[in-house]
Order: C-alpha cells, then structure tokens, then sequence
C-alpha cells in the first residue's frame, strides 16, 4: 500500500518535472500569446517565489558566472544560453539581434537612442558595435531593471559608450536635447512598451531629434505587434520602411524587425 502510494507520487513528479521543463515549453513555442503567458505569467513569478530573486537577477547571476568580464560577446552569448537554456526573457534575441548588428555595423551611427533597456542586453550588442565616441543613450523606466542592466553594461567593458536614463520615455524624449547635448539620432531602436512606439515616433519627429536619413528600427512589430506603427510607418510620405522577418525571441513564432528610414 505504501509503496504504491510512492511510486504513484514519484511518477506524479516525473510527469509534472517532465511536462514543466520539456512538454510544455516545447508546445508553446509555436504560439505567441500562449508563449508569453507561460513565460511571463506562469514560470517567472514561479520561479521567483521558489528562488526569492527576480528574473533579472537570475540573469545577471548567470552573465556574472558565464561571461568574461570586458568582453561584451561573451555577455551576449551567456545571456543567450540562459535564455535558451534556462529561461526565456525579453531581450531581443539572438536571431532578431543579428538584425539589428547588421542595421548597426551598416550604418555606423554616432548617435543612438534606444528606448527599452530591461537587461541591457540589446544595449550591449550596439554599444559593442559603435565607433569610438559613439553615443548611445538608452532609456529605463522600472528602476529595478535599470540596475540590473548598469550591472551587465559594467561587466561587458561598455558603459563609456552607454548612457542609461531612468524614465518614461514620453517624458524624457522632449528634455534629450537640453539634457544629453544630442540634436538628432542617426538609430533609434524601438523595444519598449508596443502601444508607446507611435506617440513617441511622433514626439521625436515633434522634438526635432530626426533629420533626414535617420533610422528608426522597431522590435516585435508582429509579436507582440505594433499595428498602429505599422500603418504609419508604411504609409506616410515621410519613411520609406522595410521588414524583416524573423521569430520571437528564443521561439518559432513568427515576429521581425521594421526598419524605417526617416526622410524629412
Ligand atoms: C522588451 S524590453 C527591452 C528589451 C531590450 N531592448 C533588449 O533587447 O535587451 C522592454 C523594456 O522597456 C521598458 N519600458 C516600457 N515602456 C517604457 C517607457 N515608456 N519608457 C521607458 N522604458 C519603458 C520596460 O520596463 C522593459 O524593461
């Protein structure tokens, strides 16, 4: 009787532990929504009760215990074998961020605005790329992953390239010229919040931070999706726009990067 009782417990076990780590995981992968709702509202509140720390932290642990530090690929390639490995995250990715080397390593740009830091992950593959005295100034709105992130910058080497700004990008956007001395972008990479990146297109158009030939490059614009940008990006007289297709980060789900080049 006892033994059936802990052999039935055991196989229970085994069922979920196998369900949890590879089933599940597995299915997901294919299903946008489905795939964010696993991640983010089942596994990472979790995974922080079980462990008392945040997925950042987990994260950074991870960078502090896998990549050399003051080498920025080797930060990228740690935080991508988490990911992959361990947990999901909301970096941009491996795949979407060979995208976004080759936007940068094309363009060469002085002046970058990223807006949406989380980990610092993106951070560091274009601050990496940069040409000295390069700016890139990055904006952070939850304190708590602005901290994890000046943590990651530091360990790639990076952060004389980096300015990273604690805000909401509605309110810092209209101080940057004042604030940061940069008149125009030559790349701005979009990766925050998906209802802002239109109203802040429009902000920086209203700001002047654009001038002809600036890019603006947008994340996520199928999953979660940015329709609204969408249309006008593709449809005003004032871009000439490109998509690139790809997949959600560390899935098969089908999302891509908009590249946008501001004509004036
Ligand atoms: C998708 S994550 C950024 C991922 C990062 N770019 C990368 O690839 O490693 C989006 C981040 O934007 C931040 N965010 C969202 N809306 C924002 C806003 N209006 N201003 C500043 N930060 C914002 C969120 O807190 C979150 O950390």
């Amino acid at each position: 009787m006892l033994l059936t009782f802990l052999y039935s417990c055991t196989g229970g076990a085994a069922l979920l532990y196998v369900l949890y780590r590879w089933l599940i995981p597995a299915a997901v992968q294919y299903h946008g929504g489905l795939a964010l709702i696993w991640h983010e509202v089942i596994v990472e509140p979790m995974l922080d009760t079980l462990t008392q720390s945040t997925r950042p932290q987990r994260l950074l642990s991870a960078v502090q215990k896998n990549a050399t530090r003051g080498d920025p690929c080797s930060v990228v390639k740690a935080i991508d074998q988490f990911c992959r490995s361990k947990e999901w995250a909301m970096n941009v990715g491996d795949e979407k961020g060979c995208i976004l080397d080759s936007v940068v390593s094309e363009l060469n740009p002085t002046t970058v605005l990223e807006l949406g830091t989380y980990c610092g992950y993106s951070t560091v593959r274009i601050a990496n790329l940069l040409p000295p005295h390069a700016k890139l100034i990055t904006l952070e709105f939850n304190p708590d992953f602005a901290a994890i992130a000046r943590q990651v910058i530091a360990w790639s080497g990076l952060e004389e390239k980096v300015q990273l700004v604690e805000g909401a990008s509605g309110d810092l956007i209209p101080k940057i010229k004042q604030d940061f001395g940069v008149q125009t972008f030559d790349l701005v990479f979009l990766d925050h919040w998906k209802d802002r990146y239109l109203p802040d297109t429009k902000l920086m158009e209203a700001c002047g931070l654009l001038r002809k030939g600036s890019i603006l490059l947008a994340d996520n614009v199928i999953c979660p999706g940015t329709p609204d940008y969408l249309e006008y990006v593709r449809s005003s007289p004032r871009y000439e726009s490109q998509y690139f297709k790809s997949h959600l980060e560390y899935t098969k789900v089908e999302d891509g990067l908009e590249k946008s080049v501001f004509l004036g």
